[in-house]
């Protein structure tokens, strides 16, 4: 019979910067996220004193983290995935002593999670960074920010070596090619040159990173983490079919590098054919050769990719610049739900990789009606959420190694892409709209109870 592994870790995920709130307290420094109140595609503001942002509260996870990882640990998770701010740390990022009032909180949440049997799985860096590195520095595009960010690892790393076992670098790392503010702290229209210049200090310092976890941490386990884009060919035409190689190669460079410790010969090819020299020093070439023990990655949708330039000029200007694949449904945002898409992407990568893969993100962002008696009958939440699991089980037959599945955003929280609270995708709602109204109440989703099951039968009341 299928069946997920019985070690398998099952439960959700979600972001300091979009749960937290408490963006100001316990001498936390501002963040890139701060300074971007729209979205990681929204502008950059300068905030003054008075102002306000829905992500400056989100759902107020800072305060209230005791109630919710209690209401976690009552849908059975074994592993919650959270990101430390690293300007709770360090607020500025380049000073030498922590900030203590920041690392007892992470102290307090993980032993809270500690307390319901809960692993948790940390990221160090999810869409944010200190500001003040991008204004000193110039962000990534700056080398010291390697030192900087090696010495924010070590410190957490050791803080918490004995109550976290299982990190993550850098949260989709390849979303600095369309997002370079939140990836790695350069303007949007900085020259391809120099985002790839700065993508390369990332992944020298997360190597870094995952060399330290090895030295630091007994048993730890350290992954990276990113963006599966999966992309087809439109047609069968053999340039679609190139064009869709390529395009997958954009985003698996990046696992390349961080499995296999080198650039690979298409890379290279791509910087000489485009006229981009990047910087790579004797000590980076070391450097890379520290390799990721496991993958790990989003998944939320597929996309079509043609060298027809009318198609392909329509396309623009959507996530990813992805042509609509007229075989699947959208989700209210435009995304494209393909739970087989799924089984495909697991195996590619596993075919690629050889290592143990984690989803740490999936789920359908979808707006929510609460009824008169206040329940919430989020049946197309359940419907997306089965039918991905579904294929991560054939996945899993096809011989595929899997640590475990966190669903993105277990309880509602501000989206990324444009920061709405309208964007749910949680078994837990709560009460508070895109202006910032609401009481911040919790109350459990139909899907809350369907995710419990889930987790109780180990998968077995999938349908
Ligand atoms: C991933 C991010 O890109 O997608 C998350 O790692 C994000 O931070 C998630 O929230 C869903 O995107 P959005 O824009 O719907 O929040």
């Amino acid at each position: 019979m299928k069946a997920f592994p019985t070690s398998f870790l099952w439960g959700g995920a979600i972001a300091a910067n979009q749960v937290e709130g408490a963006w100001r307290e316990d001498g936390k420094g501002l963040s890139t996220s701060d300074v971007q109140p729209k979205g990681v595609f929204g502008e950059v503001v300068e905030r003054v004193e008075g102002d306000s942002a829905l992500k400056d509260v989100a759902i107020d996870f800072y305060h209230r983290y005791p109630q919710d990882i209690a209401l976690f640990a009552e849908m059975g998770f074994s592993c919650l995935r959270v990101s430390i701010a690293w300007t709770r740390i360090f607020p500025n990022g380049d000073e030498s002593t922590p900030n203590e009032a920041g690392l007892a909180f992470y102290d307090r949440m993980f032993d809270e999670l500690a307390k319901h049997g809960i692993t948790p799985l940390v990221t160090l860096s999810h869409y944010e960074m200190p500001w003040g590195l991008v204004t000193a520095y110039g962000g990534w595009g700056n080398r010291k920010t390697i030192e900087f960010f090696e010495h924010y690892a070590r410190t957490v790393f050791t803080r918490y070596a004995s109550k976290v076992k299982l990190w993550l670098t850098f949260n989709e790392i390849n979303m600095s090619l369309h997002a370079p503010l939140t990836g790695v702290g350069l303007a949007e229209n900085s020259s391809k040159g120099d985002v790839y210049q700065a993508i390369h200090h990332q992944l020298v310092a997360s190597a870094l990173a995952v060399k330290a976890c090895h030295e630091i941490v007994a048993d730890g386990k350290i992954g990276n983490m990113l963006l599966g884009g999966l992309m087809y060919p439109l047609t069968c035409k053999p340039e679609d079919v190139l064009e869709a190689l390529q395009q997958n190669r954009s985003w698996q460079f990046f696992g390349d590098v961080q499995c296999r410790g080198v650039y690979p010969g298409y890379m290279l090819r791509y910087f000489r054919d485009n006229g981009i020299a990047i910087e790579i020093t004797d000590a980076d070439r070391e450097a890379l050769k520290s390799t990721v023990d496991f993958i790990s990655f989003s998944y939320y949708m597929s996309g079509c990719v043609t060298t027809n330039e009318e198609l392909n000029q329509k396309a623009r200007g959507n996530i990813l610049s992805m042509v609509q694949n007229p075989h699947l449904q959208s989700s209210e945002w435009g995304w494209q739900i393909d739970p087989l898409g799924l089984r495909t992407l697991l195996n590619m990568l596993w075919d690629r990789w050889q290592k143990p893969l984690f989803i740490v993100e999936n789920g359908l962002g979808a707006k929510d009606k609460v009824e008169a008696d206040g329940s919430i009958n989020d049946d197309y939440r359940i419907a997306y959420l089965n039918d991905h699991l579904l294929q991560m089980r054939e996945a899993i037959d096809d011989g595929v190694e899997m640590m475990g599945y966190t669903s993105w955003g277990p309880i509602d929280l501000v989206s990324a892409s444009k920061a709405e609270m309208s964007k749910r995708y949680g078994f837990i709602y709560v009460d508070r709209d895109d202006d910032g109204n609401g009481t911040l109440a919790r109350s459990r989703k139909k899907s809350f109870y369907w995710y419990r099951d889930v987790i109780a039968s180990n998968g077995e009341s999938l349908k």
